[in-house]
């Protein structure tokens, strides 16, 4: 069935607001991705749900996407681990969000999972309750993360486009801190130093341990000087 084909008797979308311009989310807090910033766009113009998964290591910037999504009116982001079926359910019949969005949604349990099938494949939400039944019709995009696909139902995963992230080479790791850290005010030199050591010294790929240090150094000495002590009371392996 398609959305234009509603049953009769269920009710319609509520009205639409101002419809939101794909143009209004510009995920400018995101360096590089161009190619996914893009499709983002092109499924916020589509007419039609088109519902994207951003799959991949930590820190590569997927949970970054959903703050981005976050800004379109009529959002709603929930954390897969903080999802019950009522709670969303009941969301969903209230709220009618248009753009519902979920972090790390592997940790959602199944049965939470298999209420999205069907909100997912065609905007239908049907619950059971007190020998009552309420069912609507909504049109839903959906935007989430995921760590990895293994604890994810196969028919949810092929409702969606997914995109895997992979982890950043040490030239895009190198880049977006400089970029980042400027943004903060940290000069060139000194973003490159701490990237250098977060990546070799700290054997870190997190790009958060290079937000952290820049802001505590203040010259290349300190760089070190951090770097080095973080070294001193790293976990043991
Ligand atoms: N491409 C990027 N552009 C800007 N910041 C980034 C990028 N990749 C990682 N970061 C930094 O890393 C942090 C972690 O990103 P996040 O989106 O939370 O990662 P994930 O959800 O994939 O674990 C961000 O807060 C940001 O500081
Ligand atoms: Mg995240």
């Amino acid at each position: 069935m398609s959305f234009d084909d509603l049953p009769v008797g269920v009710e319609e979308s509520a009205p639409e607001q101002t419809k939101p311009e794909s143009s209004q989310v510009v995920f400018d807090s995101i360096i590089g991705y161009d190619d996914v910033k893009r499709l983002f766009r092109m499924s916020l113009s589509s007419q039609m749900p088109v519902h994207i998964l951003l799959v991949g290591p930590p820190a590569s910037a997927k949970t970054l996407f959903m703050l981005e999504c976050m800004k379109l009116e009529r959002s709603f982001f929930t954390l897969g681990s903080h999802s019950t079926k009522s709670g969303m359910i009941d969301y969903l019949f209230d709220k009618r969000p248009r753009y519902l969005i979920i972090d790390e949604i592997e940790h959602m349990p199944m049965k939470d999972q298999t209420a999205l099938l069907s909100l997912m494949e065609t905007g239908i939400i049907a619950e059971a309750k007190f020998q009552k039944t309420r069912n609507t019709q909504l049109k839903t995009w959906v935007f989430a993360t995921s760590n990895g696909t293994d604890r994810m139902l196969t028919p949810l995963l092929s409702r969606f486009v997914v995109l895997h992230f992979k982890q950043y080479s040490f030239d895009n790791f190198q880049e977006i801190c400089t970029h980042l850290l400027g943004r903060d005010g940290v000069p060139a030199d000194i973003a490159a130093a701490i990237s250098e050591a977060v990546w070799t010294k700290l054997k870190s790929k997190d790009i958060r341990d290079c937000v952290k240090i820049g802001r505590l150094a203040k010259s290349l000495q300190d760089v070190d000087w951090i770097a080095q002590t973080l070294s001193n009371y790293k976990k043991q392996k």
